[in-house]
Protein backbone atom coordinates (compact mmCIF):
# COMPACT_ATOMS: atom_id res chain seq x y z
CA UNK A 1 0.00 0.00 0.00
CA UNK A 2 1.17 3.70 -0.81
CA UNK A 3 0.89 5.64 1.80
CA UNK A 4 1.38 8.57 -0.56
CA UNK A 5 -1.88 7.35 -2.58
CA UNK A 6 -4.44 9.22 -0.65
CA UNK A 7 -3.35 12.96 0.10
CA UNK A 8 -0.44 13.31 -2.35
CA UNK A 9 -0.54 13.43 -5.89
CA UNK A 10 2.71 12.61 -7.10
CA UNK A 11 5.66 11.12 -5.72
CA UNK A 12 8.77 12.71 -3.91
CA UNK A 13 11.68 13.65 -5.73
CA UNK A 14 14.57 10.94 -5.27
CA UNK A 15 16.49 13.64 -3.65
CA UNK A 16 13.94 14.62 -1.35
CA UNK A 17 12.86 11.00 -0.24
CA UNK A 18 16.48 10.54 0.49
CA UNK A 19 16.68 13.30 2.57
CA UNK A 20 13.46 12.32 4.20
CA UNK A 21 14.33 8.60 4.85
CA UNK A 22 15.00 7.41 8.51
CA UNK A 23 15.59 3.47 6.78
CA UNK A 24 19.62 3.71 7.32
CA UNK A 25 19.68 4.11 11.26
CA UNK A 26 16.00 2.30 11.41
CA UNK A 27 17.62 -0.94 10.56
CA UNK A 28 18.35 -0.77 14.24
CA UNK A 29 14.99 -0.71 15.41
CA UNK A 30 13.77 -3.54 13.33
CA UNK A 31 13.04 -5.82 15.84
CA UNK A 32 11.35 -3.70 17.85
CA UNK A 33 9.50 -2.48 15.28
CA UNK A 34 8.08 -6.45 15.34
CA UNK A 35 8.00 -6.83 18.92
CA UNK A 36 5.72 -3.60 19.06
CA UNK A 37 3.34 -4.52 16.37
CA UNK A 38 2.97 -7.89 17.83
CA UNK A 39 2.10 -6.34 21.12
CA UNK A 40 -0.04 -4.03 19.29
CA UNK A 41 -2.05 -6.25 17.24
CA UNK A 42 -2.90 -8.62 20.47
CA UNK A 43 -3.89 -5.99 22.60
CA UNK A 44 -6.22 -4.91 19.35
CA UNK A 45 -7.78 -8.63 19.00
CA UNK A 46 -8.21 -8.91 23.05
CA UNK A 47 -9.87 -5.49 23.43
CA UNK A 48 -12.00 -6.59 20.12
CA UNK A 49 -11.22 -4.07 18.24
CA UNK A 50 -9.56 -5.51 15.28
CA UNK A 51 -10.82 -9.07 13.61
CA UNK A 52 -9.45 -11.93 15.90
CA UNK A 53 -8.94 -14.12 12.81
CA UNK A 54 -7.13 -10.84 11.29
CA UNK A 55 -4.92 -10.31 14.03
CA UNK A 56 -3.72 -14.12 13.95
CA UNK A 57 -2.54 -13.40 10.06
CA UNK A 58 -0.84 -10.27 10.82
CA UNK A 59 0.94 -12.08 14.21
CA UNK A 60 1.50 -15.21 11.79
CA UNK A 61 3.33 -12.57 9.24
CA UNK A 62 4.82 -10.30 12.16
CA UNK A 63 6.84 -14.21 13.31
CA UNK A 64 7.90 -14.84 9.43
CA UNK A 65 9.45 -11.96 8.61
CA UNK A 66 11.14 -11.76 12.24
CA UNK A 67 12.50 -15.43 11.25
CA UNK A 68 13.69 -13.98 7.82
CA UNK A 69 14.76 -10.91 8.82
CA UNK A 70 15.39 -7.50 7.81
CA UNK A 71 16.85 -8.62 4.43
CA UNK A 72 13.19 -9.42 3.57
CA UNK A 73 12.06 -6.21 3.61
CA UNK A 74 11.64 -3.60 0.90
CA UNK A 75 13.87 -0.88 1.96
CA UNK A 76 13.60 0.92 -1.67
CA UNK A 77 13.78 5.02 -0.30
CA UNK A 78 9.85 5.54 -1.00
CA UNK A 79 9.45 3.66 2.04
CA UNK A 80 10.00 6.00 3.60
CA UNK A 81 10.94 4.48 7.40
CA UNK A 82 10.76 0.32 9.01
CA UNK A 83 7.85 1.13 10.31
CA UNK A 84 5.79 1.20 6.52
CA UNK A 85 8.76 -0.93 5.69
CA UNK A 86 7.13 -3.36 8.13
CA UNK A 87 3.50 -2.85 7.50
CA UNK A 88 4.57 -3.14 3.44
CA UNK A 89 5.58 -6.88 4.47
CA UNK A 90 2.72 -7.96 6.22
CA UNK A 91 0.51 -6.40 3.19
CA UNK A 92 2.25 -8.62 0.67
CA UNK A 93 1.97 -11.74 2.95
CA UNK A 94 -2.03 -11.47 3.91
CA UNK A 95 -3.18 -8.53 1.43
CA UNK A 96 -5.13 -5.67 2.67
CA UNK A 97 -6.42 -6.69 5.88
CA UNK A 98 -3.15 -5.76 7.08
CA UNK A 99 -4.20 -2.52 7.22
CA UNK A 100 -5.75 -3.05 10.24
CA UNK A 101 -2.37 -3.51 11.82
CA UNK A 102 -2.46 0.26 12.09
CA UNK A 103 -5.16 1.19 14.36
CA UNK A 104 -5.09 2.95 16.94
CA UNK A 105 -1.83 3.55 16.59
CA UNK A 106 0.73 5.98 14.76
CA UNK A 107 4.68 6.03 13.35
CA UNK A 108 5.07 9.01 15.86
CA UNK A 109 4.79 6.74 19.20
CA UNK A 110 5.87 3.83 17.59
CA UNK A 111 9.16 5.59 16.68
CA UNK A 112 9.54 6.61 20.77
CA UNK A 113 8.91 3.06 21.50
CA UNK A 114 11.20 1.33 19.71
CA UNK A 115 13.52 3.52 20.32
CA UNK A 116 12.92 3.07 23.91
CA UNK A 117 12.90 -0.85 23.62
CA UNK A 118 16.34 -0.73 22.50
CA UNK A 119 17.69 1.88 23.94
CA UNK A 120 17.01 -0.34 27.35
CA UNK A 121 19.24 -3.01 26.12
CA UNK A 122 22.14 -0.98 25.04
CA UNK A 123 22.42 0.61 28.40
CA UNK A 124 21.84 -2.84 30.00
CA UNK A 125 24.55 -3.93 28.24
CA UNK A 126 27.09 -1.10 28.83
CA UNK A 127 25.83 -1.03 32.40
CA UNK A 128 27.31 -5.01 32.47
CA UNK A 129 30.62 -3.53 31.01
CA UNK A 130 31.24 -0.62 33.14
CA UNK A 131 30.70 -2.75 36.10
CA UNK A 132 33.23 -5.52 34.63
CA UNK A 133 35.77 -3.12 34.00
CA UNK A 134 35.24 -1.63 37.97
CA UNK A 135 36.08 -5.24 38.96
CA UNK A 136 39.28 -5.52 37.11
CA UNK A 137 40.38 -1.97 38.50
CA UNK A 138 39.53 -3.13 41.73
CA UNK A 139 41.35 -6.53 41.35
CA UNK A 140 44.60 -4.48 39.87
CA UNK A 141 43.88 -2.31 43.23
CA UNK A 142 43.87 -5.07 45.44
CA UNK A 143 47.55 -6.14 44.36
CA UNK A 144 49.13 -2.63 44.51
CA UNK A 145 47.60 -1.23 48.22
CA UNK A 146 51.38 -0.38 49.22
CA UNK A 147 53.09 0.62 45.58
CA UNK A 148 53.81 3.79 46.64
CA UNK A 149 52.46 6.23 43.81
CA UNK A 150 53.23 9.78 43.60
CA UNK A 151 50.05 12.08 43.56
CA UNK A 152 49.71 15.57 41.64
CA UNK A 153 47.69 18.81 41.51
CA UNK A 154 48.51 21.38 38.78
CA UNK A 155 50.48 18.14 37.56
CA UNK A 156 53.14 19.32 40.18
CA UNK A 157 54.45 16.85 42.24
CA UNK A 158 51.52 16.97 45.87
CA UNK A 159 51.93 14.27 47.81
CA UNK A 160 52.93 10.22 47.86
CA UNK A 161 49.57 7.96 47.33
CA UNK A 162 49.71 4.66 46.40
CA UNK A 163 48.64 2.92 42.93
CA UNK A 164 45.73 1.42 44.22
CA UNK A 165 44.73 4.53 46.19
CA UNK A 166 44.90 6.06 42.54
CA UNK A 167 42.70 2.90 40.99
CA UNK A 168 40.10 3.41 42.92
CA UNK A 169 39.93 7.34 42.12
CA UNK A 170 39.08 5.83 38.77
CA UNK A 171 36.66 3.08 39.73
CA UNK A 172 34.60 5.22 42.35
CA UNK A 173 34.07 7.70 39.28
CA UNK A 174 33.07 4.91 37.07
CA UNK A 175 30.62 3.52 39.46
CA UNK A 176 28.76 6.94 39.15
CA UNK A 177 28.99 7.06 35.67
CA UNK A 178 27.35 3.61 35.99
CA UNK A 179 24.84 4.66 38.36
CA UNK A 180 23.56 7.87 36.56
CA UNK A 181 23.69 5.81 33.42
CA UNK A 182 21.06 3.66 35.57
CA UNK A 183 19.22 6.33 36.44
CA UNK A 184 18.60 7.34 33.15
CA UNK A 185 17.48 4.28 32.26
CA UNK A 186 14.37 4.52 34.83
CA UNK A 187 13.15 7.51 32.47
CA UNK A 188 14.03 5.37 28.89
CA UNK A 189 11.96 2.37 30.46
CA UNK A 190 8.74 4.14 30.00
CA UNK A 191 5.88 3.59 27.60
CA UNK A 192 4.80 6.42 25.18
CA UNK A 193 2.97 3.18 22.95
CA UNK A 194 -0.90 4.26 22.67
CA UNK A 195 0.26 7.59 22.34
CA UNK A 196 -0.85 7.44 18.87
CA UNK A 197 -0.44 10.59 16.46
CA UNK A 198 -0.45 13.26 19.44
CA UNK A 199 -4.14 12.66 21.29
CA UNK A 200 -4.72 8.67 22.24
CA UNK A 201 -7.41 7.42 20.51
CA UNK A 202 -11.16 6.91 20.55
CA UNK A 203 -10.66 3.27 20.27
CA UNK A 204 -10.61 1.21 23.75
CA UNK A 205 -6.87 0.26 23.65
CA UNK A 206 -5.44 -1.03 26.70
CA UNK A 207 -2.11 0.59 27.47
CA UNK A 208 -1.40 -1.16 30.61
CA UNK A 209 -1.47 -4.34 28.91
CA UNK A 210 1.19 -3.59 25.55
CA UNK A 211 3.23 -1.73 28.93
CA UNK A 212 3.44 -5.14 30.01
CA UNK A 213 3.51 -7.45 27.29
CA UNK A 214 6.84 -4.71 25.99
CA UNK A 215 8.30 -5.04 29.57
CA UNK A 216 8.35 -1.38 30.08
CA UNK A 217 7.85 -0.38 33.92
CA UNK A 218 5.81 2.66 33.83
CA UNK A 219 3.09 4.15 31.24
CA UNK A 220 3.96 8.18 30.05
CA UNK A 221 0.83 9.60 31.57
CA UNK A 222 0.97 12.58 28.41
CA UNK A 223 0.12 11.68 24.84
CA UNK A 224 1.55 14.71 23.53
CA UNK A 225 4.27 14.39 26.13
CA UNK A 226 4.60 10.80 24.72
CA UNK A 227 5.41 11.01 21.25
CA UNK A 228 7.24 14.17 21.83
CA UNK A 229 10.27 13.86 24.20
CA UNK A 230 13.69 13.05 23.59
CA UNK A 231 14.98 13.78 27.03
CA UNK A 232 15.21 10.19 27.73
CA UNK A 233 18.18 10.51 24.87
CA UNK A 234 19.49 13.36 25.73
CA UNK A 235 20.26 12.24 29.39
CA UNK A 236 21.41 8.93 28.28
CA UNK A 237 23.94 10.54 25.78
CA UNK A 238 25.08 12.82 28.26
CA UNK A 239 25.72 9.60 30.76
CA UNK A 240 27.46 8.47 28.02
CA UNK A 241 29.52 11.29 27.48
CA UNK A 242 30.53 11.88 30.95
CA UNK A 243 31.44 7.79 30.94
CA UNK A 244 33.62 8.44 28.18
CA UNK A 245 35.42 12.08 29.82
CA UNK A 246 36.38 9.63 32.08
CA UNK A 247 38.09 7.22 30.13
CA UNK A 248 39.63 10.24 28.18
CA UNK A 249 41.24 11.54 31.51
CA UNK A 250 42.81 8.27 31.89
CA UNK A 251 44.06 7.88 29.01
CA UNK A 252 45.59 11.50 29.69
CA UNK A 253 47.81 9.93 32.48
CA UNK A 254 48.46 6.51 30.74
CA UNK A 255 49.93 8.55 27.85
CA UNK A 256 51.86 11.06 29.90
CA UNK A 257 52.88 8.03 32.50
CA UNK A 258 54.56 6.37 29.66
CA UNK A 259 56.44 9.22 28.12
CA UNK A 260 60.35 8.77 28.79
CA UNK A 261 60.09 11.56 31.23
CA UNK A 262 57.62 10.01 33.72
CA UNK A 263 58.73 6.48 33.08
CA UNK A 264 56.03 4.82 35.48
CA UNK A 265 53.65 2.86 32.80
CA UNK A 266 54.52 0.85 29.92
CA UNK A 267 51.29 0.44 27.87
CA UNK A 268 51.50 -3.30 26.26
CA UNK A 269 52.56 -3.75 22.56
CA UNK A 270 49.31 -4.63 22.00
CA UNK A 271 47.56 -1.30 22.49
CA UNK A 272 51.22 0.16 20.94
CA UNK A 273 52.04 1.65 17.44
CA UNK A 274 55.60 2.67 16.02
CA UNK A 275 56.36 5.45 13.74
CA UNK A 276 57.09 5.06 10.21
CA UNK A 277 60.34 6.73 10.06
CA UNK A 278 61.42 6.77 13.93
CA UNK A 279 62.31 3.48 14.54
CA UNK A 280 62.77 3.94 18.50
CA UNK A 281 59.43 4.87 18.83
CA UNK A 282 56.42 2.96 20.96
CA UNK A 283 53.35 5.45 20.28
CA UNK A 284 50.51 5.33 22.71
CA UNK A 285 47.85 5.29 19.59
CA UNK A 286 45.41 3.57 21.21
CA UNK A 287 44.71 6.01 24.25
CA UNK A 288 45.10 8.88 22.32
CA UNK A 289 42.43 7.72 20.27
CA UNK A 290 40.19 6.80 22.75
CA UNK A 291 40.75 10.28 24.09
CA UNK A 292 39.83 12.23 21.16
CA UNK A 293 36.72 9.76 20.54
CA UNK A 294 35.25 11.00 23.84
CA UNK A 295 34.66 14.48 21.90
CA UNK A 296 32.18 12.61 19.76
CA UNK A 297 29.51 11.65 22.76
CA UNK A 298 29.97 15.58 23.65
CA UNK A 299 29.55 16.50 19.92
CA UNK A 300 26.48 14.15 19.72
CA UNK A 301 24.99 15.24 23.18
CA UNK A 302 25.28 18.76 21.66
CA UNK A 303 23.77 18.56 18.40
CA UNK A 304 20.95 16.44 20.41
CA UNK A 305 20.43 19.30 22.98
CA UNK A 306 20.76 21.93 19.61
CA UNK A 307 18.05 19.89 17.77
CA UNK A 308 15.64 19.62 20.76
CA UNK A 309 15.64 23.62 21.92
CA UNK A 310 12.49 25.61 20.92
CA UNK A 311 11.05 22.50 19.01
CA UNK A 312 7.46 23.05 19.62
CA UNK A 313 4.87 20.38 20.51
CA UNK A 314 4.01 17.29 19.61
CA UNK A 315 5.78 15.23 16.70
CA UNK A 316 8.10 16.98 14.43
CA UNK A 317 10.17 15.89 12.03
CA UNK A 318 13.54 16.96 13.80
CA UNK A 319 13.35 14.53 16.28
CA UNK A 320 14.45 11.86 13.48
CA UNK A 321 17.66 13.81 13.05
CA UNK A 322 17.98 12.83 16.50
CA UNK A 323 18.02 9.34 15.72
CA UNK A 324 21.44 8.68 14.52
CA UNK A 325 23.28 11.00 16.69
CA UNK A 326 21.96 8.56 19.98
CA UNK A 327 23.24 5.16 17.77
CA UNK A 328 26.59 6.90 16.92
CA UNK A 329 26.93 7.89 20.78
CA UNK A 330 26.51 4.35 21.65
CA UNK A 331 28.62 2.68 19.57
CA UNK A 332 31.08 5.08 20.14
CA UNK A 333 31.37 5.06 24.15
CA UNK A 334 30.77 1.12 23.93
CA UNK A 335 34.01 0.63 21.96
CA UNK A 336 35.71 3.25 23.75
CA UNK A 337 34.97 1.10 27.02
CA UNK A 338 36.12 -1.80 25.24
CA UNK A 339 39.32 -0.45 24.28
CA UNK A 340 39.84 1.01 27.50
CA UNK A 341 39.11 -2.48 29.81
CA UNK A 342 41.81 -3.99 27.66
CA UNK A 343 44.47 -1.75 27.55
CA UNK A 344 44.03 -0.83 31.51
CA UNK A 345 44.17 -4.11 32.22
CA UNK A 346 47.53 -4.70 30.49
CA UNK A 347 49.38 -1.96 31.39
CA UNK A 348 53.23 -2.55 33.18
CA UNK A 349 53.47 -0.26 36.33
CA UNK A 350 57.61 0.35 37.23
CA UNK A 351 57.23 0.87 40.59
CA UNK A 352 60.96 1.48 41.61
CA UNK A 353 60.46 4.69 39.05
CA UNK A 354 56.74 5.54 41.27
CA UNK A 355 58.68 5.35 44.49
CA UNK A 356 61.58 7.39 43.18
CA UNK A 357 59.14 10.02 42.04
CA UNK A 358 57.18 9.94 45.70
CA UNK A 359 60.40 10.63 47.53
CA UNK A 360 61.90 13.87 45.26
CA UNK A 361 60.76 16.51 44.89
CA UNK A 362 59.40 16.98 48.39
CA UNK A 363 56.07 15.71 47.81
CA UNK A 364 56.15 14.53 51.44
CA UNK A 365 56.25 18.07 53.00
CA UNK A 366 52.83 18.26 54.04
CA UNK A 367 53.29 15.40 56.21
CA UNK A 368 56.22 17.02 57.96
CA UNK A 369 54.30 20.26 58.43
CA UNK A 370 51.27 17.83 59.94
CA UNK A 371 54.09 16.73 62.59
CA UNK A 372 55.38 19.68 63.20
CA UNK A 373 51.22 21.39 64.41
CA UNK A 374 51.00 17.41 66.42
CA UNK A 375 54.72 17.49 68.18
CA UNK A 376 55.17 20.81 68.70
CA UNK A 377 51.73 22.58 69.20
CA UNK A 378 52.10 25.01 66.47
CA UNK A 379 49.12 26.35 64.08
CA UNK A 380 49.16 24.73 60.60
CA UNK A 381 50.03 27.87 59.04
CA UNK A 382 53.22 28.25 61.10
CA UNK A 383 54.11 25.01 60.35
CA UNK A 384 53.15 25.86 56.80
CA UNK A 385 55.76 28.55 56.53
CA UNK A 386 58.82 26.56 58.48
CA UNK A 387 58.71 24.03 55.86
CA UNK A 388 58.09 26.24 53.40
CA UNK A 389 61.04 27.94 53.54
CA UNK A 390 62.85 24.66 54.27
CA UNK A 391 62.13 23.94 50.65
CA UNK A 392 62.78 27.08 49.05
CA UNK A 393 66.71 27.08 51.15
CA UNK A 394 67.21 23.47 50.45
CA UNK A 395 66.47 23.72 46.55
CA UNK A 396 68.67 26.83 46.66
CA UNK A 397 71.35 25.35 48.49
CA UNK A 398 71.11 22.04 46.79
CA UNK A 399 69.79 19.86 49.88
CA UNK A 400 68.25 16.07 48.77
CA UNK A 401 65.42 15.24 50.53
CA UNK A 402 67.51 12.64 52.73
CA UNK A 403 69.38 15.56 54.23
CA UNK A 404 66.91 16.88 55.54
CA UNK A 405 67.61 16.88 59.41
CA UNK A 406 66.82 18.34 62.37
CA UNK A 407 70.02 20.54 62.19
CA UNK A 408 68.62 21.94 58.56
CA UNK A 409 65.29 22.23 60.09
CA UNK A 410 66.43 24.32 63.27
CA UNK A 411 68.04 26.64 61.10
CA UNK A 412 65.18 27.36 59.48
CA UNK A 413 63.35 27.95 62.50
CA UNK A 414 65.93 30.29 64.18
CA UNK A 415 66.02 32.14 60.83
CA UNK A 416 62.10 32.71 61.09
CA UNK A 417 61.42 32.14 64.86
CA UNK A 418 64.54 33.03 66.63
CA UNK A 419 64.21 29.70 67.99
CA UNK A 420 65.21 25.62 67.26
CA UNK A 421 62.15 23.31 66.99
CA UNK A 422 63.96 20.31 68.71
CA UNK A 423 62.39 17.71 67.16
CA UNK A 424 63.08 14.51 67.58
CA UNK A 425 65.20 12.91 64.22
CA UNK A 426 63.36 10.05 63.37
CA UNK A 427 60.11 11.94 63.21
CA UNK A 428 61.59 13.87 60.54
CA UNK A 429 62.66 10.65 59.09
CA UNK A 430 59.25 9.35 59.27
CA UNK A 431 57.85 12.43 58.13
CA UNK A 432 59.62 12.22 54.94
CA UNK A 433 59.12 8.60 54.12
CA UNK A 434 56.42 8.11 51.34
CA UNK A 435 55.14 4.84 52.74
CA UNK A 436 55.18 6.01 56.06
CA UNK A 437 52.86 8.78 54.98
CA UNK A 438 50.51 6.60 52.85
CA UNK A 439 50.40 4.24 56.35
CA UNK A 440 48.58 7.36 58.58
CA UNK A 441 46.22 8.44 56.05
CA UNK A 442 43.67 5.91 57.49
CA UNK A 443 40.33 8.23 57.20
CA UNK A 444 37.51 7.30 54.86
CA UNK A 445 38.69 7.71 51.49
CA UNK A 446 42.50 7.76 52.73
CA UNK A 447 45.70 5.91 51.22
CA UNK A 448 46.38 3.66 54.25
CA UNK A 449 46.67 -0.09 53.30
CA UNK A 450 43.58 -0.34 55.55
CA UNK A 451 41.51 2.82 54.17
CA UNK A 452 42.12 1.11 50.73
CA UNK A 453 40.97 -2.40 51.41
CA UNK A 454 37.72 -0.66 53.14
CA UNK A 455 37.53 0.72 50.14
CA UNK A 456 37.75 -1.96 47.65
CA UNK A 457 35.20 -4.11 49.84
CA UNK A 458 32.54 -1.27 50.00
CA UNK A 459 32.97 -0.89 46.05
CA UNK A 460 32.67 -5.64 46.02
CA UNK A 461 29.47 -5.35 47.85
CA UNK A 462 28.31 -2.34 45.25
CA UNK A 463 29.42 -4.97 42.67
CA UNK A 464 27.59 -7.55 44.25
CA UNK A 465 24.50 -5.19 44.48
CA UNK A 466 24.24 -4.48 41.18
CA UNK A 467 24.72 -7.80 39.33
CA UNK A 468 21.43 -8.84 41.45
CA UNK A 469 18.82 -6.38 41.03
CA UNK A 470 20.14 -5.99 36.95
CA UNK A 471 20.26 -10.25 36.69
CA UNK A 472 23.80 -9.82 35.28
N1 LIG B 1 10.95 7.94 10.84
C1 LIG B 1 10.25 8.76 11.76
C2 LIG B 1 11.14 9.16 12.97
O1 LIG B 1 12.19 8.62 13.12
C3 LIG B 1 9.05 8.01 12.29
C4 LIG B 1 7.92 8.89 12.62
C5 LIG B 1 7.38 9.52 11.38
N2 LIG B 1 6.24 10.31 11.69
C6 LIG B 1 5.73 11.21 10.82
N3 LIG B 1 4.72 11.88 11.23
N4 LIG B 1 6.24 11.37 9.65
O2 LIG B 1 10.80 10.00 13.74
Amino acid sequence: MNLRSGRLKGKMSHEAASFNSSLEFDKRIFEADIELNTAHTTMLAKQGIIPEKTATNILKALKDLKEEGIEALDLDLSVEDIHMAVENYVTSKIGEEAGYMHTAKSRNDQVATDLRLVLKKEIKIIGLNILNFIEEIINMADEHKETIFVGYTHLQHAQPTTFAHHLLAYANALRRDYERLMDAYKRVDMNPLGSAALTTTSFPIDREMTTELLGFSRIMENSIDGVSSRDFIAETVFSLSMLTSTFSKICEELINWSTYEFGVVEIAYEYSSTSSIMPQKKNPDIAELARAKSAILTGELMTIMTILKALPYSYNKDLQEITPHLWNAVDNAKSILSIMHGMLSTITLNKERASELAKSNFATATELADILVREKNMPFRTAHKIVGRMVTVALDDNVSIDNIDLKFLDSISQELFDKPLDLEEDLIRKALDPLENVRSRKVIGGSSPEATQNAILSLRTFLEDESDKNGF
